[in-house]
């Protein structure tokens, strides 16, 4: 039986895992569910899953939750805050944390999950990017198992040998005579619109991925594909694999999402419509499969499949996102803080689609720590980053 701490589940990874969940009660029981301040949701989260906790982050949020479960007589404990989401994902009966805040929201509750030895299923990525050497240090310290949600890395994840699976981050790819993995990705909305005119994109056009459903954020990342770097360095440190381990190749189709070579020259892809259900599934059973809902591919139906190699040129954050790895580590969080801050500042239309790009380099160039050595110091970075990149955006770029 699964006990789970969901910790983004008014998200769309959240409802799709609540969706799962929905489907097999007699496995799955939701013990906490944790999000920021979409308190409708989580009011019909809560009737149907009947969690013991639940934390809004926001603390008005929180107390208008409180408010209609007490009118109703409920008896879920309703908390706040960040230290309460880490204290719900620590519960001795929760033997699963589900990892899906936006950004590094959920880094504290994933680290407290971590330490504490639960099974963690990862879907936010960035946590994995920021703190890969220290994350997965943690993982081979307190021999925990952690899967993958991100489509790509649940893909490579279930065509490695059992053992790796296992025991990630001990072994390296060439123990298993695994010379490279492939990662593909669509191209986002803009494969084929020119560079030039990508400077008159809206944040509605931008949300309009050809092929996944995602929120916000990861849907302007994976536009400007800074979100398959992110997936670059996330495949770096889960698979420990090196620079040269990894590469990756435009599929507008979605439908192979990684291909694992061989020294022998046996390539092995894995293939699927492109549906998260299908790899949050899969974590969620694990080791077992049970993919029932799930409708199977039909080759004769999809006809043709096409791969391009990657214009960086067109793409210039993925680039700096893969520069930044073979940099350092606080490179890597420079960038994605500031990308973070560069991001909102599009949704929020201050700032043009193309200046994200901008401001990831200039904030690249201008900072420069030394390489972290602990959670706090990356969350030192990451903020301090933060604000000198808000800062920059405000003087520089608001018109
Ligand atoms: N969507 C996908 O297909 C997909 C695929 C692979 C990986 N991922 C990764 O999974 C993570 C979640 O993605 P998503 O698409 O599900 O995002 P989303 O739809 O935007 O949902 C984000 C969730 O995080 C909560 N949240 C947002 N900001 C927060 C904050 N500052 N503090 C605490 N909680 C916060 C939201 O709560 P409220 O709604 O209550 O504000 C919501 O529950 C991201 O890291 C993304 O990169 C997503």
């Amino acid at each position: 039986m699964r006990y789970i701490t969901l910790l983004g589940s008014t998200g769309s990874i959240g409802c799709n895992v609540l969706n799962i969940v929905k489907h097999d009660l007699s496995f799955f029981k939701i013990i906490a569910l944790v999000a920021r301040k979409n308190v409708n949701l989580m009011i019909k989260q809560c009737l149907f899953f009947k969690p013991k906790y639940v934390c809004m982050i926001n603390k008005k949020s929180a107390k208008i939750l409180k408010d209609y479960l007490d009118s109703i007589n409920s008896k879920i404990i309703v908390l706040s805050g960040i230290d309460n989401a880490c204290n719900v994902s620590i519960l001795s009966n929760v033997n699963v944390v589900i990892s899906a805040m936006s950004g590094i929201s959920g880094l504290l509750p994933t680290f407290s999950a971590l330490k504490a030895g639960k099974r963690i299923l990862l879907a936010s990525k960035e946590i994995l990017v920021i703190c890969g050497k220290i994350f997965m240090q943690e993982l081979k310290n307190n021999k925990i198992q952690l899967l993958p949600l991100d489509s790509e890395h649940s893909s490579i994840f279930q065509n490695l040998p059992i053992k790796f699976q296992k025991n990630l981050g001990k072994y390296k790819l060439q123990d298993f005579n695994i010379s490279k993995i492939i990662i593909t990705g669509s191209g986002g909305p803009f494969r084929k619109i020119n560079q030039g005119n990508l400077n008159h994109i809206t944040p509605k056009q931008a949300y309009n991925h050809p092929n996944w459903k995602m929120g916000k954020k990861i849907s302007i990342d994976s536009a400007t594909m800074i979100n398959k770097g992110f997936e670059y360095i996330e495949a770096r440190y889960l698979f420990n694999a090196n620079e040269k381990q990894i590469e990756l190749l435009i599929h507008p189709q979605s439908i192979v999402h990684s291909i694992i070579c061989y020294n022998n020259g046996h390539m092995s892809a894995q293939l699927s419509y492109p549906n998260m259900q299908i790899y949050i599934c899969y974590a969620m059973y694990y080791p077992n499969f049970n993919n029932k809902e799930i409708k199977l591919l039909d080759l004769y139906e999809l006809n043709k499949l096409s791969f391009e190699n990657i214009n960086f040129n067109k793409y210039p954050c993925l680039k700096l996102a893969i520069d930044a790895i073979n940099a350092s580590q606080s490179a890597v969080i420079i960038l994605s803080s500031a990308n973070e801050v560069a991001v909102y500042a599009f949704i929020n239309k201050l700032i043009k689609f193309t200046d994200i790009a901008i401001i990831n380099k200039l904030v690249l160039n201008k900072l420069y720590f030394l390489e972290p050595k602990n959670i706090q110091d990356i969350i030192y970075i990451y903020k301090l980053t933060k604000k000198f990149t808000k800062k920059m955006i405000l003087t520089k770029f608001n018109k």
